[in-house]
């Protein structure tokens, strides 16, 4: 027997534990070709919010009734699999159960050597990846300009402001709480950090925080937060559209204002990616960014929630903010 969390029913605005279900399965026996994982760690991520909807996006939704799927690292307890031994640690796409059989085609083992194992679900992993092409291919950083970003004390948000204060931008982040605005400022080293929540004139503190205007937007947010940063770029400016988990809950589509005036009249760009776009160039995004932790010049946190039972907890806990840096729920 084990146990696995299910999608018991789609949820309406911001996720309720009552939408997962845990249950008993019976295991089968293990056949030729597959293994046997014990998961250690599973990320908790914002687009996962997108699959519990019906309808299609990227990527096609989670069933009701079946158990969630997410990033984590299992280690193989037995192996029937050719490449795949017994005792080695392995990520991707998991499903949120205790004990799984699985074709482990589309598993990728991990190096402990290298780096803590819950750096592979976060700074080299798919939320690094996710700041280092969005920042290289559509923000085209150069040295000097202003460079603002959203959900900046988060797994993605952490590594973009540290990648922009390396290539010598001025950087400022925008965060929901005092210890987030603190850890970019003392931790992390950016320039400037605005608490959204509790600054009284958001135009005005980013109006001050950026004297020469805004050259990049990386927007892990959207909604009002964006708004405000977008009505105060410069001209050629990138807007990077990554996350608009501000709207993720939404029941209907919120109206704003109608941006093409300002793209216009600032021959701005404003471009929308997923970052399996890049896939292919992942063992080079993966190097570049393992060099940097290598070698000191990029910082990483986690917060880390303990037991199987936390998951549908943790995954919530992503649309009230209650992470700093990259958050896991370790097994
Ligand atoms: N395009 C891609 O391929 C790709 C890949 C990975 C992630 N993403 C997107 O990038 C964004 C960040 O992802 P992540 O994994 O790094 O998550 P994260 O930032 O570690 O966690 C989510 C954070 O979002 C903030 N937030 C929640 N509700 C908010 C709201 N209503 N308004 C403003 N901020 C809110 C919270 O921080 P505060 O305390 O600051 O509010 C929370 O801690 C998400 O939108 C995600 O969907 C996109």
């Amino acid at each position: 027997m084990t146990r696995q969390i299910v999608l018991k029913s789609r949820p309406t605005g911001l996720p309720l534990l009552s939408n997962f279900e845990t249950r008993e399965i019976i295991l089968p026996e293990l056949m030729n070709g597959q293994v046997l994982l014990t998961p250690q760690i599973f990320s908790v991520d914002p687009y996962m919010r997108g699959r519990m909807n019906e309808g299609a996006s990227y990527i096609a939704p989670f069933n009701v009734d079946e158990p969630i799927a997410g990033g984590g690292i299992a280690m193989i307890a037995e192996s029937r699999a050719q490449g795949f031994e017994a005792g080695s640690f392995v990520q991707g796409f998991i499903p949120w159960q205790e004990e799984i059989l699985m074709d482990p085609t589309g598993l990728s083992i991990v190096d402990e050597t290298i780096a803590p194992l819950d750096y592979y679900l976060g700074i080299l992993g798919m939320p690094g990846l996710t700041a280092y092409f969005g920042l290289l291919e559509i923000g085209k950083l150069k040295q000097g300009e202003t460079i603002v970003v959203s959900g900046a004390a988060g797994a993605v948000g952490i590594v973009v402001g540290q990648l922009a204060k390396i290539q010598g931008c001025h950087v400022v982040g925008i965060a929901g709480s005092d210890i987030k605005v603190d850890y970019l400022l003392n931790e992390l080293h950016f320039d400037e950090a605005i608490n959204y929540k509790t600054t009284k004139d958001l135009d005005a503190a980013i109006r001050l925080a950026c004297p020469s205007g805004v050259d990049v937007y990386f927007d892990n947010v959207g909604g009002e937060i964006s708004d405000t940063v977008i009505s105060q770029i410069n001209k050629f400016a990138r807007i990077i559209i990554c996350g608009q988990i501000s709207l993720y809950n939404s029941t209907s589509i919120p109206i704003g204002p109608r941006l093409q005036g300002t793209l216009l009249k600032k021959s701005a760009l404003m471009q929308g990616f997923i970052v399996s776009n890049y896939a292919k160039r992942f063992p080079e995004g993966l190097n570049a960014l393992a060099q940097l932790v290598v070698s000191g010049q990029l910082n990483y946190t986690s917060t880390s929630y303990s037991g199987f039972d936390k998951l549908p907890e943790a995954f919530i806990a992503l649309f009230e903010g209650k992470n700093l840096g990259k958050l896991i729920v370790k097994l």
